[in-house]
C-alpha cells in the first residue's frame, strides 16, 4: 500500500490559481490552471502504474528495468530527475515510481523549503525505500539544496548545533530513500544537484496519436461518449499536453452535453474547442498574443524576454516555462541570441504578412517601426 503524505504548500498545478507570479509557490500557472474546480476529476484520471502510462515510451521502459533490478536487489531506487514543459508528467511518474516500488511518498516542493530544518525534519522521518518527491527542484534555496547533497550521496545529515565556538556537527544518518526531483527548468539547476541524480528523464511533448489515447482513456473512465474522429480532434489541439487535452475533453464534454445529443463528434469536439478559443494547432489566445506582439510591435524580433513580457505584462517566468515551449516545439518561434523571433509559418497562420529581415529596415532599424 503506498502511504502518501504531503508537506508544506504544494504546487500541484491542478491545485493552482488560474495566474501566479514566479513567486508563488506555484510559479507560473497559466496552462495547468483549473481553478481547482475538478479535483476529483483529474486525480481520477492520472495513471497509477506504469502499464497505465500512454507514450512516453523511452522513459517507461528506462524506469520498468531500474524498477526492476532495484526491487530485485531490494535497493532504493537511485534518484531520479524527470524535466519537461508543464503537464507532461512529471508528478504523475514521481507517483507511479512510488507505486510500483511499493513504497510511499512525500511531496514537498522546492519554495516551501525554506530553511535546512524544514527539509531535516522530512528526510528523518523516511522509512527505508520511500519516495521524497520534491516539485519545482530548481526554485529549491541554496542553504537547502547543499543540505541535500550528503543526503543524496551518503544518506545522512550534518546540523551544526549550539553557536560560536561551542559549535558541533552533528551527523544524522538517514535510511535509503529515492530523491525524486521535477523541474521545468533544468538548465536552472546547479551542476552538484544534477550530478547528484543517477537517473535522469526529459518528457517531451506527446505525438497526437499518444494523446488520442489520453483522450479515450479519459473519456472511458469519465463514461464519456466520443468517437475516434472526436479524440483525435481534442488531441490535434492539446499542444502535445496531456494535461490540456484532459482539459479540453472536459470543456467538449459539457459543450456536447448542452449543445449535442452528449457524443464527442468530429463536428462537437471543433465547434467546442472554437467556442473555446483554441485554434486547429491547438494555439489559444495567449500564444496569439505573443506572436502577434512580436510580429506588430518588435518588426517579428529579435526581442528580448523581459521586453516581451514587459509588454505582455506578463511574468518571464510564466513566457518561458508555460507558453514558448510549445511555440518552439512547433517551429513558430525560435531563440536567438539577441532574443526571440517569430517565423513565416506563424505569420501565415495569423494571417499576418512576414515583417522584413531587420537588415532590410535601413538605418533606423527597429526604431523605424514605432
Ligand atoms: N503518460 C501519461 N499517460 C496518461 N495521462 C497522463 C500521462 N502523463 C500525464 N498525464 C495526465 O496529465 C496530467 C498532468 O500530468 P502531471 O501533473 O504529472 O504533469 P507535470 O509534468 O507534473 O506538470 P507540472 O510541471 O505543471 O507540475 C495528469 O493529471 C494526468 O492525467
Ligand atoms: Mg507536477
Amino acid at each position: 500500500m503506498t502511504r502518501e503524505r504531503i508537506v508544506g504548500p504544494v504546487p500541484d498545478p491542478e491545485k493552482r490559481p488560474t495566474r501566479g507570479s514566479a513567486q508563488d509557490a506555484g510559479g507560473a500557472a497559466r496552462r495547468g490552471a483549473d481553478g481547482g474546480e475538478d479535483e476529483q476529476f483529474i486525480r481520477s484520471l492520472r495513471p497509477r502504474l506504469l502499464r497505465e502510462c500512454i507514450g512516453q515510451a523511452r522513459v517507461v521502459s528506462g524506469l520498468r528495468i531500474s524498477i526492476q533490478a532495484a526491487r530485485e536487489r531490494g535497493d532504493a531506487l537511485d534518484h531520479v530527475l524527470l524535466h519537461g514543459p508543464p503537464g507532461l508528467g512529471k508528478t504523475t511518474f514521481a507517483n507511479v515510481i512510488a507505486a510500483e516500488m511499493g513504497t510511499s511518498i512525500v511531496t514537498t516542493s522546492g519554495p516551501a523549503l525554506e530553511r535546512g530544518g524544514d527539509l531535516m525534519g522530512i528526510l528523518t522521518n523516511l522509512e527505508r525505500g520511500d519516495v521524497l518527491f520534491i516539485d519545482e527542484i530548481h526554485r529549491l534555496p541554496r542553504a537547502v539544496e547543499e543540505f541535500l547533497y550528503p543526503a543524496m550521496e551518503d544518506f545522512c545529515v550534518n546540523f551544526v548545533i549550539e553557536k560560536g565556538v561551542h559549535a558541533r556537527t552533528l551527523r544524522y544518518t538517514l535510511k535509503p530513500f529515492t530523491l525524486v526531483g521535477a523541474t521545468t527548468r533544468a538548465g536552472l539547476l546547479s551542476s552538484p544537484l544534477r550530478e547528484r541524480f543517477g537517473i535522469t528523464h526529459h518528457l517531451d511533448f506527446y505525438p497526437v496519436e499518444d494523446l488520442a489515447l489520453v483522450v479515450r482513456r479519459s473519456a472511458s473512465i469519465l463514461g464519456v461518449a466520443i468517437t475516434d474522429e472526436g479524440a483525435a480532434e481534442i488531441a490535434r489541439r492539446a499542444r502535445g499536453t496531456p494535461r490540456i487535452a484532459n482539459r479540453l475533453l472536459r470543456r467538449v464534454r459539457d459543450f456536447a452535453q448542452v449543445r449535442a445529443d452528449g457524443t464527442i463528434t468530429l463536428e462537437v469536439a471543433r465547434e467546442a474547442l472554437e467556442f473555446e478559443g483554441v485554434d486547429p494547432l491547438g494555439l489559444d489566445a495567449q500564444d496569439r498574443e505573443l506572436l502577434r506582439t512580436i510580429i506588430q510591435v518588435y518588426g517579428g524580433g529579435p526581442v528580448g524576454i523581459d521586453a516581451l513580457a514587459a509588454t505582455l505584462n506578463e511574468e518571464v517566468d510564466s513566457l518561458v516555462e508555460m507558453v514558448e515551449p510549445y511555440l518552439l516545439k512547433i517551429g513558430f518561434l525560435t531563440r536567438t541570441q539577441s532574443g526571440r523571433r517569430v517565423t513565416p509559418p506563424a505569420c501565415e497562420h495569423l494571417g499576418l504578412a512576414v515583417p522584413r529581415p531587420p537588415a532590410d529596415r535601413g538605418a533606423r532599424g527597429q526604431g523605424a517601426l514605432f
